[in-house]
């Protein structure tokens, strides 16, 4: 009988013939980098997992979003776990989607066939940027509602369509009601399905070019090692759940921080990016005036730019990185430059705010009253407060 039912399922959906598949040897010398790509995976599903539970106690309004948090944070059993869980593994993803990135440039694995995985990935990393500057609004305490009124006006100054992406994400003239139900769209909605979407894509190009190993290039160095599965899969599921064990660690052990409710009125607020946009807001405070676009815009367009390119820009065939000093240097250079940019981003001064704040803002009396129901979301734009980011 049992086989039976085997042969039935057999015929119709062939599992053998993936299995089979997964059981190939892959290059030799595929060490514990190889499973940084898996780490990023588990720490999606762990976001989707901690995101879905504190959806269910979450509410998406001025007037209660911050509450909802505190409550999560202070009464729901298990909240403050799933929400260290979820902020810390935020951190981690990041994290570990740079070093996975970082080891794909030092092995050379985006250079052909693999031009499309790469790229695929790129996108993937802005996406998982976009999670954290969108799930940052969500407390909406003071550093949320600050941080957010500057990235969305960073946003702003891109060339010809920074007003219209402005009003885009605002949803009214200043950071208010709208604001928070389109960032908790993005964050809950859009770039989850995107992401579902591009990771699919993304693991179907490695399983269909195969994992490119060590850039030896010679065919004796692709064949002939572990096969995924069992070997590389159990490598993997140690390391994944060393990371959980840290991530559970961290949860339980360091406070996720909440600020005062958010203070419309407070412009004196000194606004903080999360700790991985701070070398993007160092960046600002180099470039004065008519300049700051440099600074906003052009250098972190030309960067994903060159990144989205580079497979197209270094064609050469896959060698040791000994024999690449370039990609050595360029690739060091730009983490030094990077790390750098985000201690000297947390240790500066803050940002000046204009002396008075707007009179919508200095006016508005509740959280919520800031965008008024009768004001068509897209309208007034030019009313909010400017910062000066020097
Ligand atoms: C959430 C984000 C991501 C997930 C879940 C993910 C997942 C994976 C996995 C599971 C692998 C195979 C194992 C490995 O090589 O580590 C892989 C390979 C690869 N990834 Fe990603 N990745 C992500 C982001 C990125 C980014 C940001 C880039 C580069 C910009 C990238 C480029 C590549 C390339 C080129 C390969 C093929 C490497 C090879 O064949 O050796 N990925 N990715």
């Amino acid at each position: 009988m049992r086989r039976r039912i085997a042969a039935f399922f057999e015929s119709r959906l062939p599992l053998s013939d993936v299995v089979n598949h997964l059981k190939k040897p892959l290059p030799k010398h595929i060490n514990w980098l190889f499973s940084l790509g898996s780490m990023a995976a588990f720490l999606l599903i762990l976001q989707a997992v901690t995101g879905a539970f504190l959806a269910l106690y979450y509410s998406p309004s001025p007037d209660h979003a911050y509450n909802s948090v505190k409550y999560i944070s202070h009464e729901v059993p298990f909240g403050v776990f799933v929400r260290g869980l979820h902020h810390w593994g935020s951190s981690a993803l990041v994290i570990v989607v740079f070093l996975h990135l970082l080891r794909v440039v030092l092995y050379g694995s985006y250079k052909a066939p693999r031009e499309l995985t790469w790229m695929v990935g790129v996108i993937l990393f802005l996406v998982v940027l976009g999670f954290g500057f969108t799930g940052y609004l969500l407390p909406w305490d003071q550093k949320a509602y600050w941080a957010t009124v500057v990235g969305v006006e960073i946003a702003g100054t891109v060339p010809l369509i920074g007003d219209f992406i402005a009003k885009i994400l605002r949803g009214g003239a200043e950071v208010g009601a709208v604001t928070l139900t389109r960032f908790y769209t993005l964050h809950t909605i859009w770039l989850p399905w995107l992401v579902f979407v591009l990771v699919g894509l993304h693991l179907f190009f490695v399983r269909y070019y195969g994992s490119a190993g060590l850039p030896q290039n010679r065919p004796e160095e692709m064949q002939g090692g572990k096969p995924f599965y069992p070997d590389q899969l159990f490598e993997d599921a140690v390391a994944i759940l060393v990371l959980f064990i840290l991530l559970a660690a961290a949860a339980i052990f360091i406070p996720v921080p909440l600020e005062e409710l958010a203070n419309p009125t407070d412009a004196s607020y000194d606004p903080r990016p999360e700790w991985y946009f701070l070398f993007l807001f160092q960046l600002l405070r180099y470039f004065e005036g008519p300049l700051e676009v440099i600074g906003t815009f052009v250098i972190p367009t030309a960067a994903i730019v060159l990144l989205l390119l580079l497979p197209f820009l270094d064609k050469r065939e896959r060698v040791p990185l000994r024999k690449r000093p370039v990609a050595l240097a360029v690739t060091s250079l730009s983490v030094l430059a990077i790390v750098t940019l985000t201690i000297l981003g947390g240790r500066s001064p803050k940002l000046e705010t204009p002396s008075e704040p707007s009179i919508k803002q200095s006016e508005s009396p509740s959280n919520d009253a800031n965008q008024s129901e009768d004001a068509t979301p897209e309208e007034d734009a030019d009313d909010t407060p400017v910062f000066d980011f020097n």
